[in-house]
């Protein structure tokens, strides 16, 4: 991508929304992620089809697997991962994001992982910047590696997802999980169904495609994976009217409730876990229905394929 004028969407180097995705990157993205998945399994080696670019990670929201996934992502592929200390950069001296960006680009970047609390924003920096752009988190708008890793994770459990059924549980809303989901599973075929509270779920019309449902035991019926969304309380803009115990009461992840679906579903979630809230411990823990830690591992392999795709020659 150096020196290259960067256009849009995948083929242009950016990687900020699933709309940027044509069908044929999405089939290329998952067989390749589903090759590095069983090559690190092996601990085969890995080609370093990376060797000496760089690729730097910019995170001005928190994250522990997003970044961490991107890092070994980009080392096991023999690139120079460089992660921003954002909390002890010169954002907090006045500098202005786009312009910590532009100074990280101009050190020979060629791909620049970003997570903003911003929507839009990353757009506005893509337009600038000389490298690859991935999208690592986009306030409430977009995260499309998630929903690749997802993907990539129900694939390998449950077989093709053409005419499965996925539903998504809890505070949808503000989740950007959700939409990248919402927009990459029903073009592999699957169903979707958001399940919450209105307050929780999307102003209504918003997605006409996703069916939506109050009870958990309707939502679930039929489905082949349940995933559970934590309470994002930092996007929420007013309280919500029920507390954490209410809401584990009416819409957690439990054993219980995921006997709605169909038998031997399986529980989802894309972490940070709030045990006892949106999910109980005892499934998130369950090796046989819990896909939580296979998310995490598909994380790196996804996103090697994701920069390989986008970087190599
Ligand atoms: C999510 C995120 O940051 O969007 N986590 C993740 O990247 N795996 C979900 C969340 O914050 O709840």
């Amino acid at each position: 991508m150096k020196g290259e004028r960067v256009t849009s969407g995948f083929a242009g180097g950016r990687l900020l929304s699933i709309a940027d995705l044509s069908d044929q990157d999405i089939a290329s993205l998952l067989a390749r992620a589903a090759e590095y998945r069983a090559r690190l399994a092996a601990r085969a080696p890995i080609e370093p089809r990376l060797q000496g670019r760089t690729q730097i990670n910019l995170f001005f929201e928190d994250s522990t697997r997003t970044n961490m996934s991107f890092a070994l992502a980009g080392q096991r592929l023999g690139a120079h991962v460089l992660n921003v200390p954002v909390a002890a950069s010169s954002v907090h001296k006045g500098e202005s994001l786009l312009d910590t960006a532009k100074t990280l680009a101009a050190m020979d970047a060629d791909a620049m992982i970003l997570r903003t609390r911003e929507e839009g924003l990353q757009e506005r920096l893509a337009e600038e910047l000389d490298c690859a752009v991935i999208n690592g988190g986009a306030g409430a708008a977009e995260h499309p590696t998630q929903a690749l890793l997802d993907a990539a994770t129900l694939k390998a459990a449950i077989g093709d997802l053409e005419g499965a059924t996925i539903a998504i549980c809890g505070d949808v809303r503000h989740s950007r999980v959700a939409r990248s989901n919402a927009a990459l599973l029903p073009r592999l075929g699957a169903a979707l169904r958001f399940v919450g509270p209105a307050e929780l779920l999307p102003e209504p019309g918003a997605y006409p495609h996703i069916e939506r449902f109050d009870a958990p035991a309707d939502g679930f019926a039929g489905a082949d994976a349940v995933m559970a969304l934590r309470l994002q309380k930092e996007r929420m803009e007013s309280a919500l009217s029920m507390d954490a115990a209410a809401f584990h009461e009416a819409y957690g992840l439990t054993h219980e409730t995921l006997a709605h679906a169909k038998p031997g579903a399986f529980a989802m979630h894309p972490g940070p876990m709030n045990r006892g809230i949106e999910i109980a411990g005892a499934l998130a823990d369950d090796p046989d229905r819990s896909l939580v830690l296979r998310q995490v591992a598909y994380g790196v392999p996804t996103r090697m394929a994701c920069l390989d795709l986008l970087l190599s020659d």
